[in-house]
């Protein structure tokens, strides 16, 4: 209620401006108790219990700077970053584009963060609670990038409930290319020489814009390199037809128009993996009816951003009772025994 009169206000701000401002009064605002969840809600993937499948996604908090905020306002997880090892500008401005009529954002803040040292003297300092996963990039100038993740598991173990490797960022130049066969194998192959005795989960997260043949070869890379989780998308380099003045912007898009795509690209890794790796789903997720689909075509968890910023923060919370009152619907008895039940038929949407 109160976004619906606040956001004409955010939106005659330039994007950016007004996303830095939101984060500020976050990191400012008292931190609120964890809401309570529907204990069938509950859901253990690689150790951990996550109290609700909704988290925020990347990017929105790249610097850690109100993850307490966000999980006081009914995110069940919330991932910071990416964080680079050396603090880094990103892109000249403007790089942060609304497509209202689209409900779709386009981005290419190209990985702008303070550096992995100030992120974690920051989360080193709050109180433990919730989960806080900490996403890990390589700086653009790089002179060995496979070094970069390596350097940023070592670093964010420490604060981390689990990490996130991002190599599918459209806005740093030939990041994506570690995707490929032999370049996803060896950086795997550091990512696990560099985690610590005891350390977080690691998961991994991959670009929507992919070939048939690759869902398999990521798996299989993903499960000999010990990765615990795929997430499942980023935004997308490609253009669906889409109707705001923004639309040719070059960058990530993300937002509704991802959606049928990130859903299709999950719907592959699902059956490429047949269930031995769990995934999480976001792109394009803006209510409960969304949250299920990925639900049902095998996500164990959610995550999103664009629909933030046209419905608010209280989204988190409606869809998390909408996803509780469908596994009552449906007479589920908890949300595991959920995934993955249309992966074969399509969703019944809003029955
Ligand atoms: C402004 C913006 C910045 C983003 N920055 C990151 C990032 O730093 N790291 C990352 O892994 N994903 C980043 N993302 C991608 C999101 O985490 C998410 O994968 C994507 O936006 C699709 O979800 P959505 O449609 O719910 O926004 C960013 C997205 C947006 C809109």
């Amino acid at each position: 209620m109160l976004y619906k009169l606040l956001r004409p206000l955010a939106f005659a701000l330039d994007a950016e401006t007004a996303h830095r401002a939101t984060v500020t009064a976050l990191s400012l605002s008292p931190t609120l108790p964890l809401p309570r969840f529907a204990p069938e809600l509950e859901m253990e993937i690689a150790g951990l219990r996550f109290p609700s499948p909704v988290g925020l996604a990347a990017g929105f908090d790249k610097d850690a700077r109100c993850p307490d905020a966000m999980l006081g306002l009914g995110f069940g997880f919330v991932e910071v970053g990416t964080l680079t090892p050396l603090p880094q500008e990103g892109n000249p401005r403007p790089r942060l584009f609304r497509l209202k009529e689209d409900r779709a954002v386009i981005n290419r803040m190209g990985f702008n963060n303070g550096g992995q040292e100030d992120a974690l003297e920051r989360l080193g300092r709050r109180e433990r609670r919730g989960i806080v996963g900490v996403n890990i990039g390589a700086n653009k100038e790089s002179a060995d990038r496979v070094a970069d993740y390596a350097v940023g598991v070592r670093r964010m173990s420490a604060v981390a409930d689990y990490l996130t490797v991002n190599i599918s960022s459209p806005n740093t130049p030939g990041l994506r290319s570690l995707q490929a066969g032999g370049e996803l194998d060896e950086l795997l192959s550091a990512v696990r020489d560099a985690r610590p005795a005891g350390g977080p989960p690691v998961f991994l997260k991959v670009a929507p814009d992919l070939e048939s043949g690759d869902h398999d070869r990521i798996v299989r890379a993903a499960i000999d390199g010990k990765i615990d989780a795929l997430i499942v998308a980023n935004t997308t380099v490609s253009r669906p037809s889409l109707r705001s003045d923004h639309a040719q912007e070059t960058g990530g898009l993300s937002g509704r128009p991802l959606k049928q795509l990130a859903l299709e690209q999950l719907r592959q890794f699902r059956s490429a993996s047949g269930g031995s790796i769990p995934l999480v789903a976001v792109g394009g997720i803006e209510d409960a009816d969304d949250a299920w689909d990925r639900i049902a075509a095998g996500a164990s968890l959610v995550q999103l951003y664009s629909a933030l910023v046209y419905e608010g923060p209280g989204l988190a919370k409606r869809i998390a009772a909408g996803i509780a009152g469908k596994l009552r619907q449906r007479g589920f008895a908890a949300l595991s025994e959920a995934v993955g039940s249309s992966s074969t038929t399509p969703s019944r949407r809003g029955s």
